[in-house]
Formats: structure tokens, sequence, C-alpha cells
């Protein structure tokens, strides 16, 4: 049996690292502890919640005393932290709390491991926090191929799969930390917790960046779920700047299958970058997300395109980001399973489904917040 806490388990990809291990892993108790902030969700977790091997803990990963005790309570072998501040236009109007939870809530988890961990006989040994980051810490790329180009990639996945490139240089993992927004700034601090906890302490660590996620139960603050549901209620869909940002975007169920293997296989100490090879400008993604939507609702496909509405630009919004996701295919053998199109697809299909769920979030609190941010363009 092994005991593993797994951090903001009730937010969007969270939810998917639980069920995956809830369900493949009967021999591992998972402890999920979320704060339920706006962004957690029980109602994401349903399938699984009165499963033997899963606990639910409401906590604040900020609140260290409480942190130590579950670590004594549940004797715990390992943490996936995922728990923070996700959303950068947050992240512009508030960065305080980003700093608090961000920064702070990852130094009380790195702090209660270490401490409960280094009492042990055994020490470090069979233990292991993996902390879940973003590709936001590297800054932006520069779009030196605006029409987009493939790739001379010799990979399976960037071979057969890859969409477009739309600049030669990518996200490695021995790139500079060069973060921008808040949110950026924020994650990229906790990183460096982390590898500052391996290097001073021995501490076994492992950190991972990923790209742009995609798929079900994602907080309909984010780009995809968002214009899905205002396309739905033929609302506008607020375009920032010219809509030509790029971003990589991979199905949150491939990242939580890269999180698996990682925690299992990864190297200690290692830093492995995870993306989808998969590029896009957001305005081209929009038109996807409109035809797929519009089909799907037997509407005429792009009949719902001039809810597009260009607004003003995101603070100081990163041109693109791509992620050269090599190291983990080749040293652990991970490659996106979905073409983006089969991705979309699945993803419209499931908000359409499960419209209670998205009605639940965006009726009451959630609408006064969104209406208050686009007041203002
Ligand atoms: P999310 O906002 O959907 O969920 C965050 C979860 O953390 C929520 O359940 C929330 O209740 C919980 N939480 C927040 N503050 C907490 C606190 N103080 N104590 C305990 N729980 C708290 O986020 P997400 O999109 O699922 O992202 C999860 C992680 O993955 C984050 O660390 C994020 O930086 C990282 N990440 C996200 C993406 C993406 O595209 N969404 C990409 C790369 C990395
Ligand atoms: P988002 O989903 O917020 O993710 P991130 O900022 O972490 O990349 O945004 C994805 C892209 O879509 C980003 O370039 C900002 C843009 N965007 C819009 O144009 N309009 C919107 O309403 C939102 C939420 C995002």
């Amino acid at each position: 049996m092994k005991n593993i806490i797994i951090t903001g388990g009730a937010g969007f990809i969270g939810s998917h690292v639980v069920r995956l291990f809830v369900n493949k892993y009967p021999d591992y108790h998972i402890i999920n502890v979320d704060k339920l902030t706006y962004a957690g969700n029980l109602a994401n977790l349903k399938d699984i919640e009165n499963k033997p091997n899963y606990t639910f803990v409401k906590a604040d990963i900020c609140d260290f005393e409480t942190i130590m005790g579950i670590f004594k309570k549940y004797n715990v072998d390992g943490v996936i932290h995922l728990a923070a501040e996700s959303h950068v236009d947050r992240s512009i109007k508030d960065p305080f709390t980003f700093a608090q939870t961000n920064v702070m809530g990852t130094l009380s988890m790195l702090q209660a491991a270490k401490l409960t961990w280094e009492q042990l006989s055994e020490k470090w040994e069979g233990k292991r926090f993996y902390h879940i980051s973003t590709d936001e810490v590297y800054g932006a790329l520069e779009m030196t191929n605006p029409e987009g180009i493939k790739p001379p990639f010799t990979t399976k996945a960037s071979s057969g799969k890859h969409h477009l490139a739309y600049g030669s240089k990518f996200f490695t993992e021995d790139l500079k930390y060069m973060p921008h927004s808040p949110y950026s700034a924020s994650k990229a601090s906790s990183d460096h917790f982390v590898r500052a906890f391996h290097d001073t302490y021995g501490m076994p660590t492992i950190v991972t960046n990923c790209s742009n996620n995609y798929g079900p139960y994602q907080f309909p603050e984010k780009l995809i779920p968002l214009f899905i549901n205002n396309i739905r209620h033929r609302k506008p869909l607020p375009v920032y700047g010219k809509g030509e940002n790029v971003r990589d975007w991979l199905y949150v169920e491939d990242h939580a299958r890269a999180i698996d293997l990682i925690f299992h296989k990864g190297t200690i100490a290692e830093t492995y970058n995870i993306g989808g090879f998969n590029e896009w400008k957001n305005i081209d993604i929009i038109k996807v997300v409109i035809n797929t939507v519009d089909r799907l609702l037997g509407r005429k496909e792009g009949e719902d395109m001039n809810l597009i509405t260009y607004v003003t630009d995101r603070a100081g919004h990163d041109m693109r980001y791509a992620i050269d996701s090599s190291k983990l295919q080749r040293e652990l053998g991970w490659e996106p399973s979905l073409q983006f199109e089969e991705g979309i697809e699945k993803t419209v299909k499931w908000y359409l489904e499960n419209q209670a769920w998205m009605d639940n979030i965006t009726s009451g609190e959630y609408e006064k917040y969104y209406e208050s941010m686009y007041a203002n363009r």
C-alpha cells in the first residue's frame, strides 16, 4: 500500500490525475488535498468519490500545521502537487493570492514532506515529491514563421501528428526562466523552491512543465470551455488583441498519463517538458471550436462566427508557447495519443452533454465575476 497525496485534485487537471490513479492503482491510497477555491469542484470526481482507496481532505496547502497533520495521519509516501491559482487574468488583478498559494503553499508542502520524511529510518527511500508546473515559466517565444510550417522533426508524434510551428525555437528543459505574468512568476518561484529542496536537503523531487491543457472539467474562465459555453448561449467571444497569439494544446488525459509515467519512472531531480506538438493561433482554434459547436448543436457550421469580438489585449500577453517534449518521448516513451481534431470533438461533446455541470458553475457568483471582467473592455 502506498499513500499518495494529490493536491488540487478537485480542479481541472487534478481531477483527471486522481481518477486515473484511483482506478488504475487499487493498492494505492489516494488522498486528495484541496481547499475548494472557486476552481475546485467535487462534482468533477463524482464517479470515484466512494472508492475505498480514495479520501478527500478539505485543506489549504498554506496551512502548514494542517498539512503536517495530514502527513502524520496518512504515513505519506509521495506527493503529486497540482494545487495552485492557475488563471493568468486573475493573477493580473490579484497577484498576492498567486504568491501566497503558489509560492508559500508549495513551500508549506515541501517543508511538511521534509520534516516528516527526514525523521524516518529509511529517510528518502521510496519517497517522491512531484511538482506540476507550466511552460509559461520560460516566457514567450518569437513568431518567426507567422504562416506556420511543418517542422522537420523525426519522432513519431511530431512527424505524423505535428500541427504547425510558428517559430524555429521551442521550450527545452535547459532554457532560462523568463516569466512575464504574476501567474508564471509565482510558478517559476515554486519550481525553484522544489529544486532547492533537492539540492539542499536531498529530497527526491521531480518537476514537469506542461503546455496548455484542454478537455472535460476545465473551469469556464479558460479559453476553450468559456467559448464553448458562450457559443451555446450566443454570447460574444472576447478575443484578446488580434487573436494571433500561439499556444501548444494538449488533451488533459494525455497530461495525466504523462504524470503517471513520470511519477513512477522519471529520474529524480530531472525536469521534463510535456506538450502536444500542437501549436495553434487563438483565432484559428476559435474558428474550429465555433464550427464544432455549431455542427453538434445542429446549427449551420460557422453561423456563429459573428460572435467573435476583438477586445483589448491582455497586459503582457505572451506571444507564443511551444514545447519540445522530445526528452520525455526519448527517455520514457510518452507521446500525445490524440490528434487535436479528435480531442476537440470529444471536448465539445462533453461540455454539450454536461450542461448541468457548466450551468452549476456559470450561474451565481461566477456570472458576476465574468461580467465584471469584461465590463471595462
Ligand atoms: P485549476 O485552477 O483548475 O485547479 C486548481 C485546484 O487547486 C482547485 O481544485 C483549487 O481548489 C485548488 N487550490 C487552489 N488553491 C489551493 C490551496 N491554497 N490549497 C489547496 N488547494 C488549493 O488548475 P488546473 O488547470 O487544473 O492546473 C493544475 C496545476 O497544473 C497547476 O499547478 C497549474 O499551474 C498547472 N498547469 C496547468 C495547465 C493548464 O493548462 N491548465 C498547464 C500546465 C500546468
Ligand atoms: P487561457 O485559456 O487563459 O490560458 P493561458 O493564458 O494560460 O495560455 O488563454 C489561452 C489563450 O487565449 C491566451 O493567449 C489568451 C487567449 N484568451 C482570449 O483571447 N480570450 C479569452 O477570453 C481568454 C480566457 C483567453
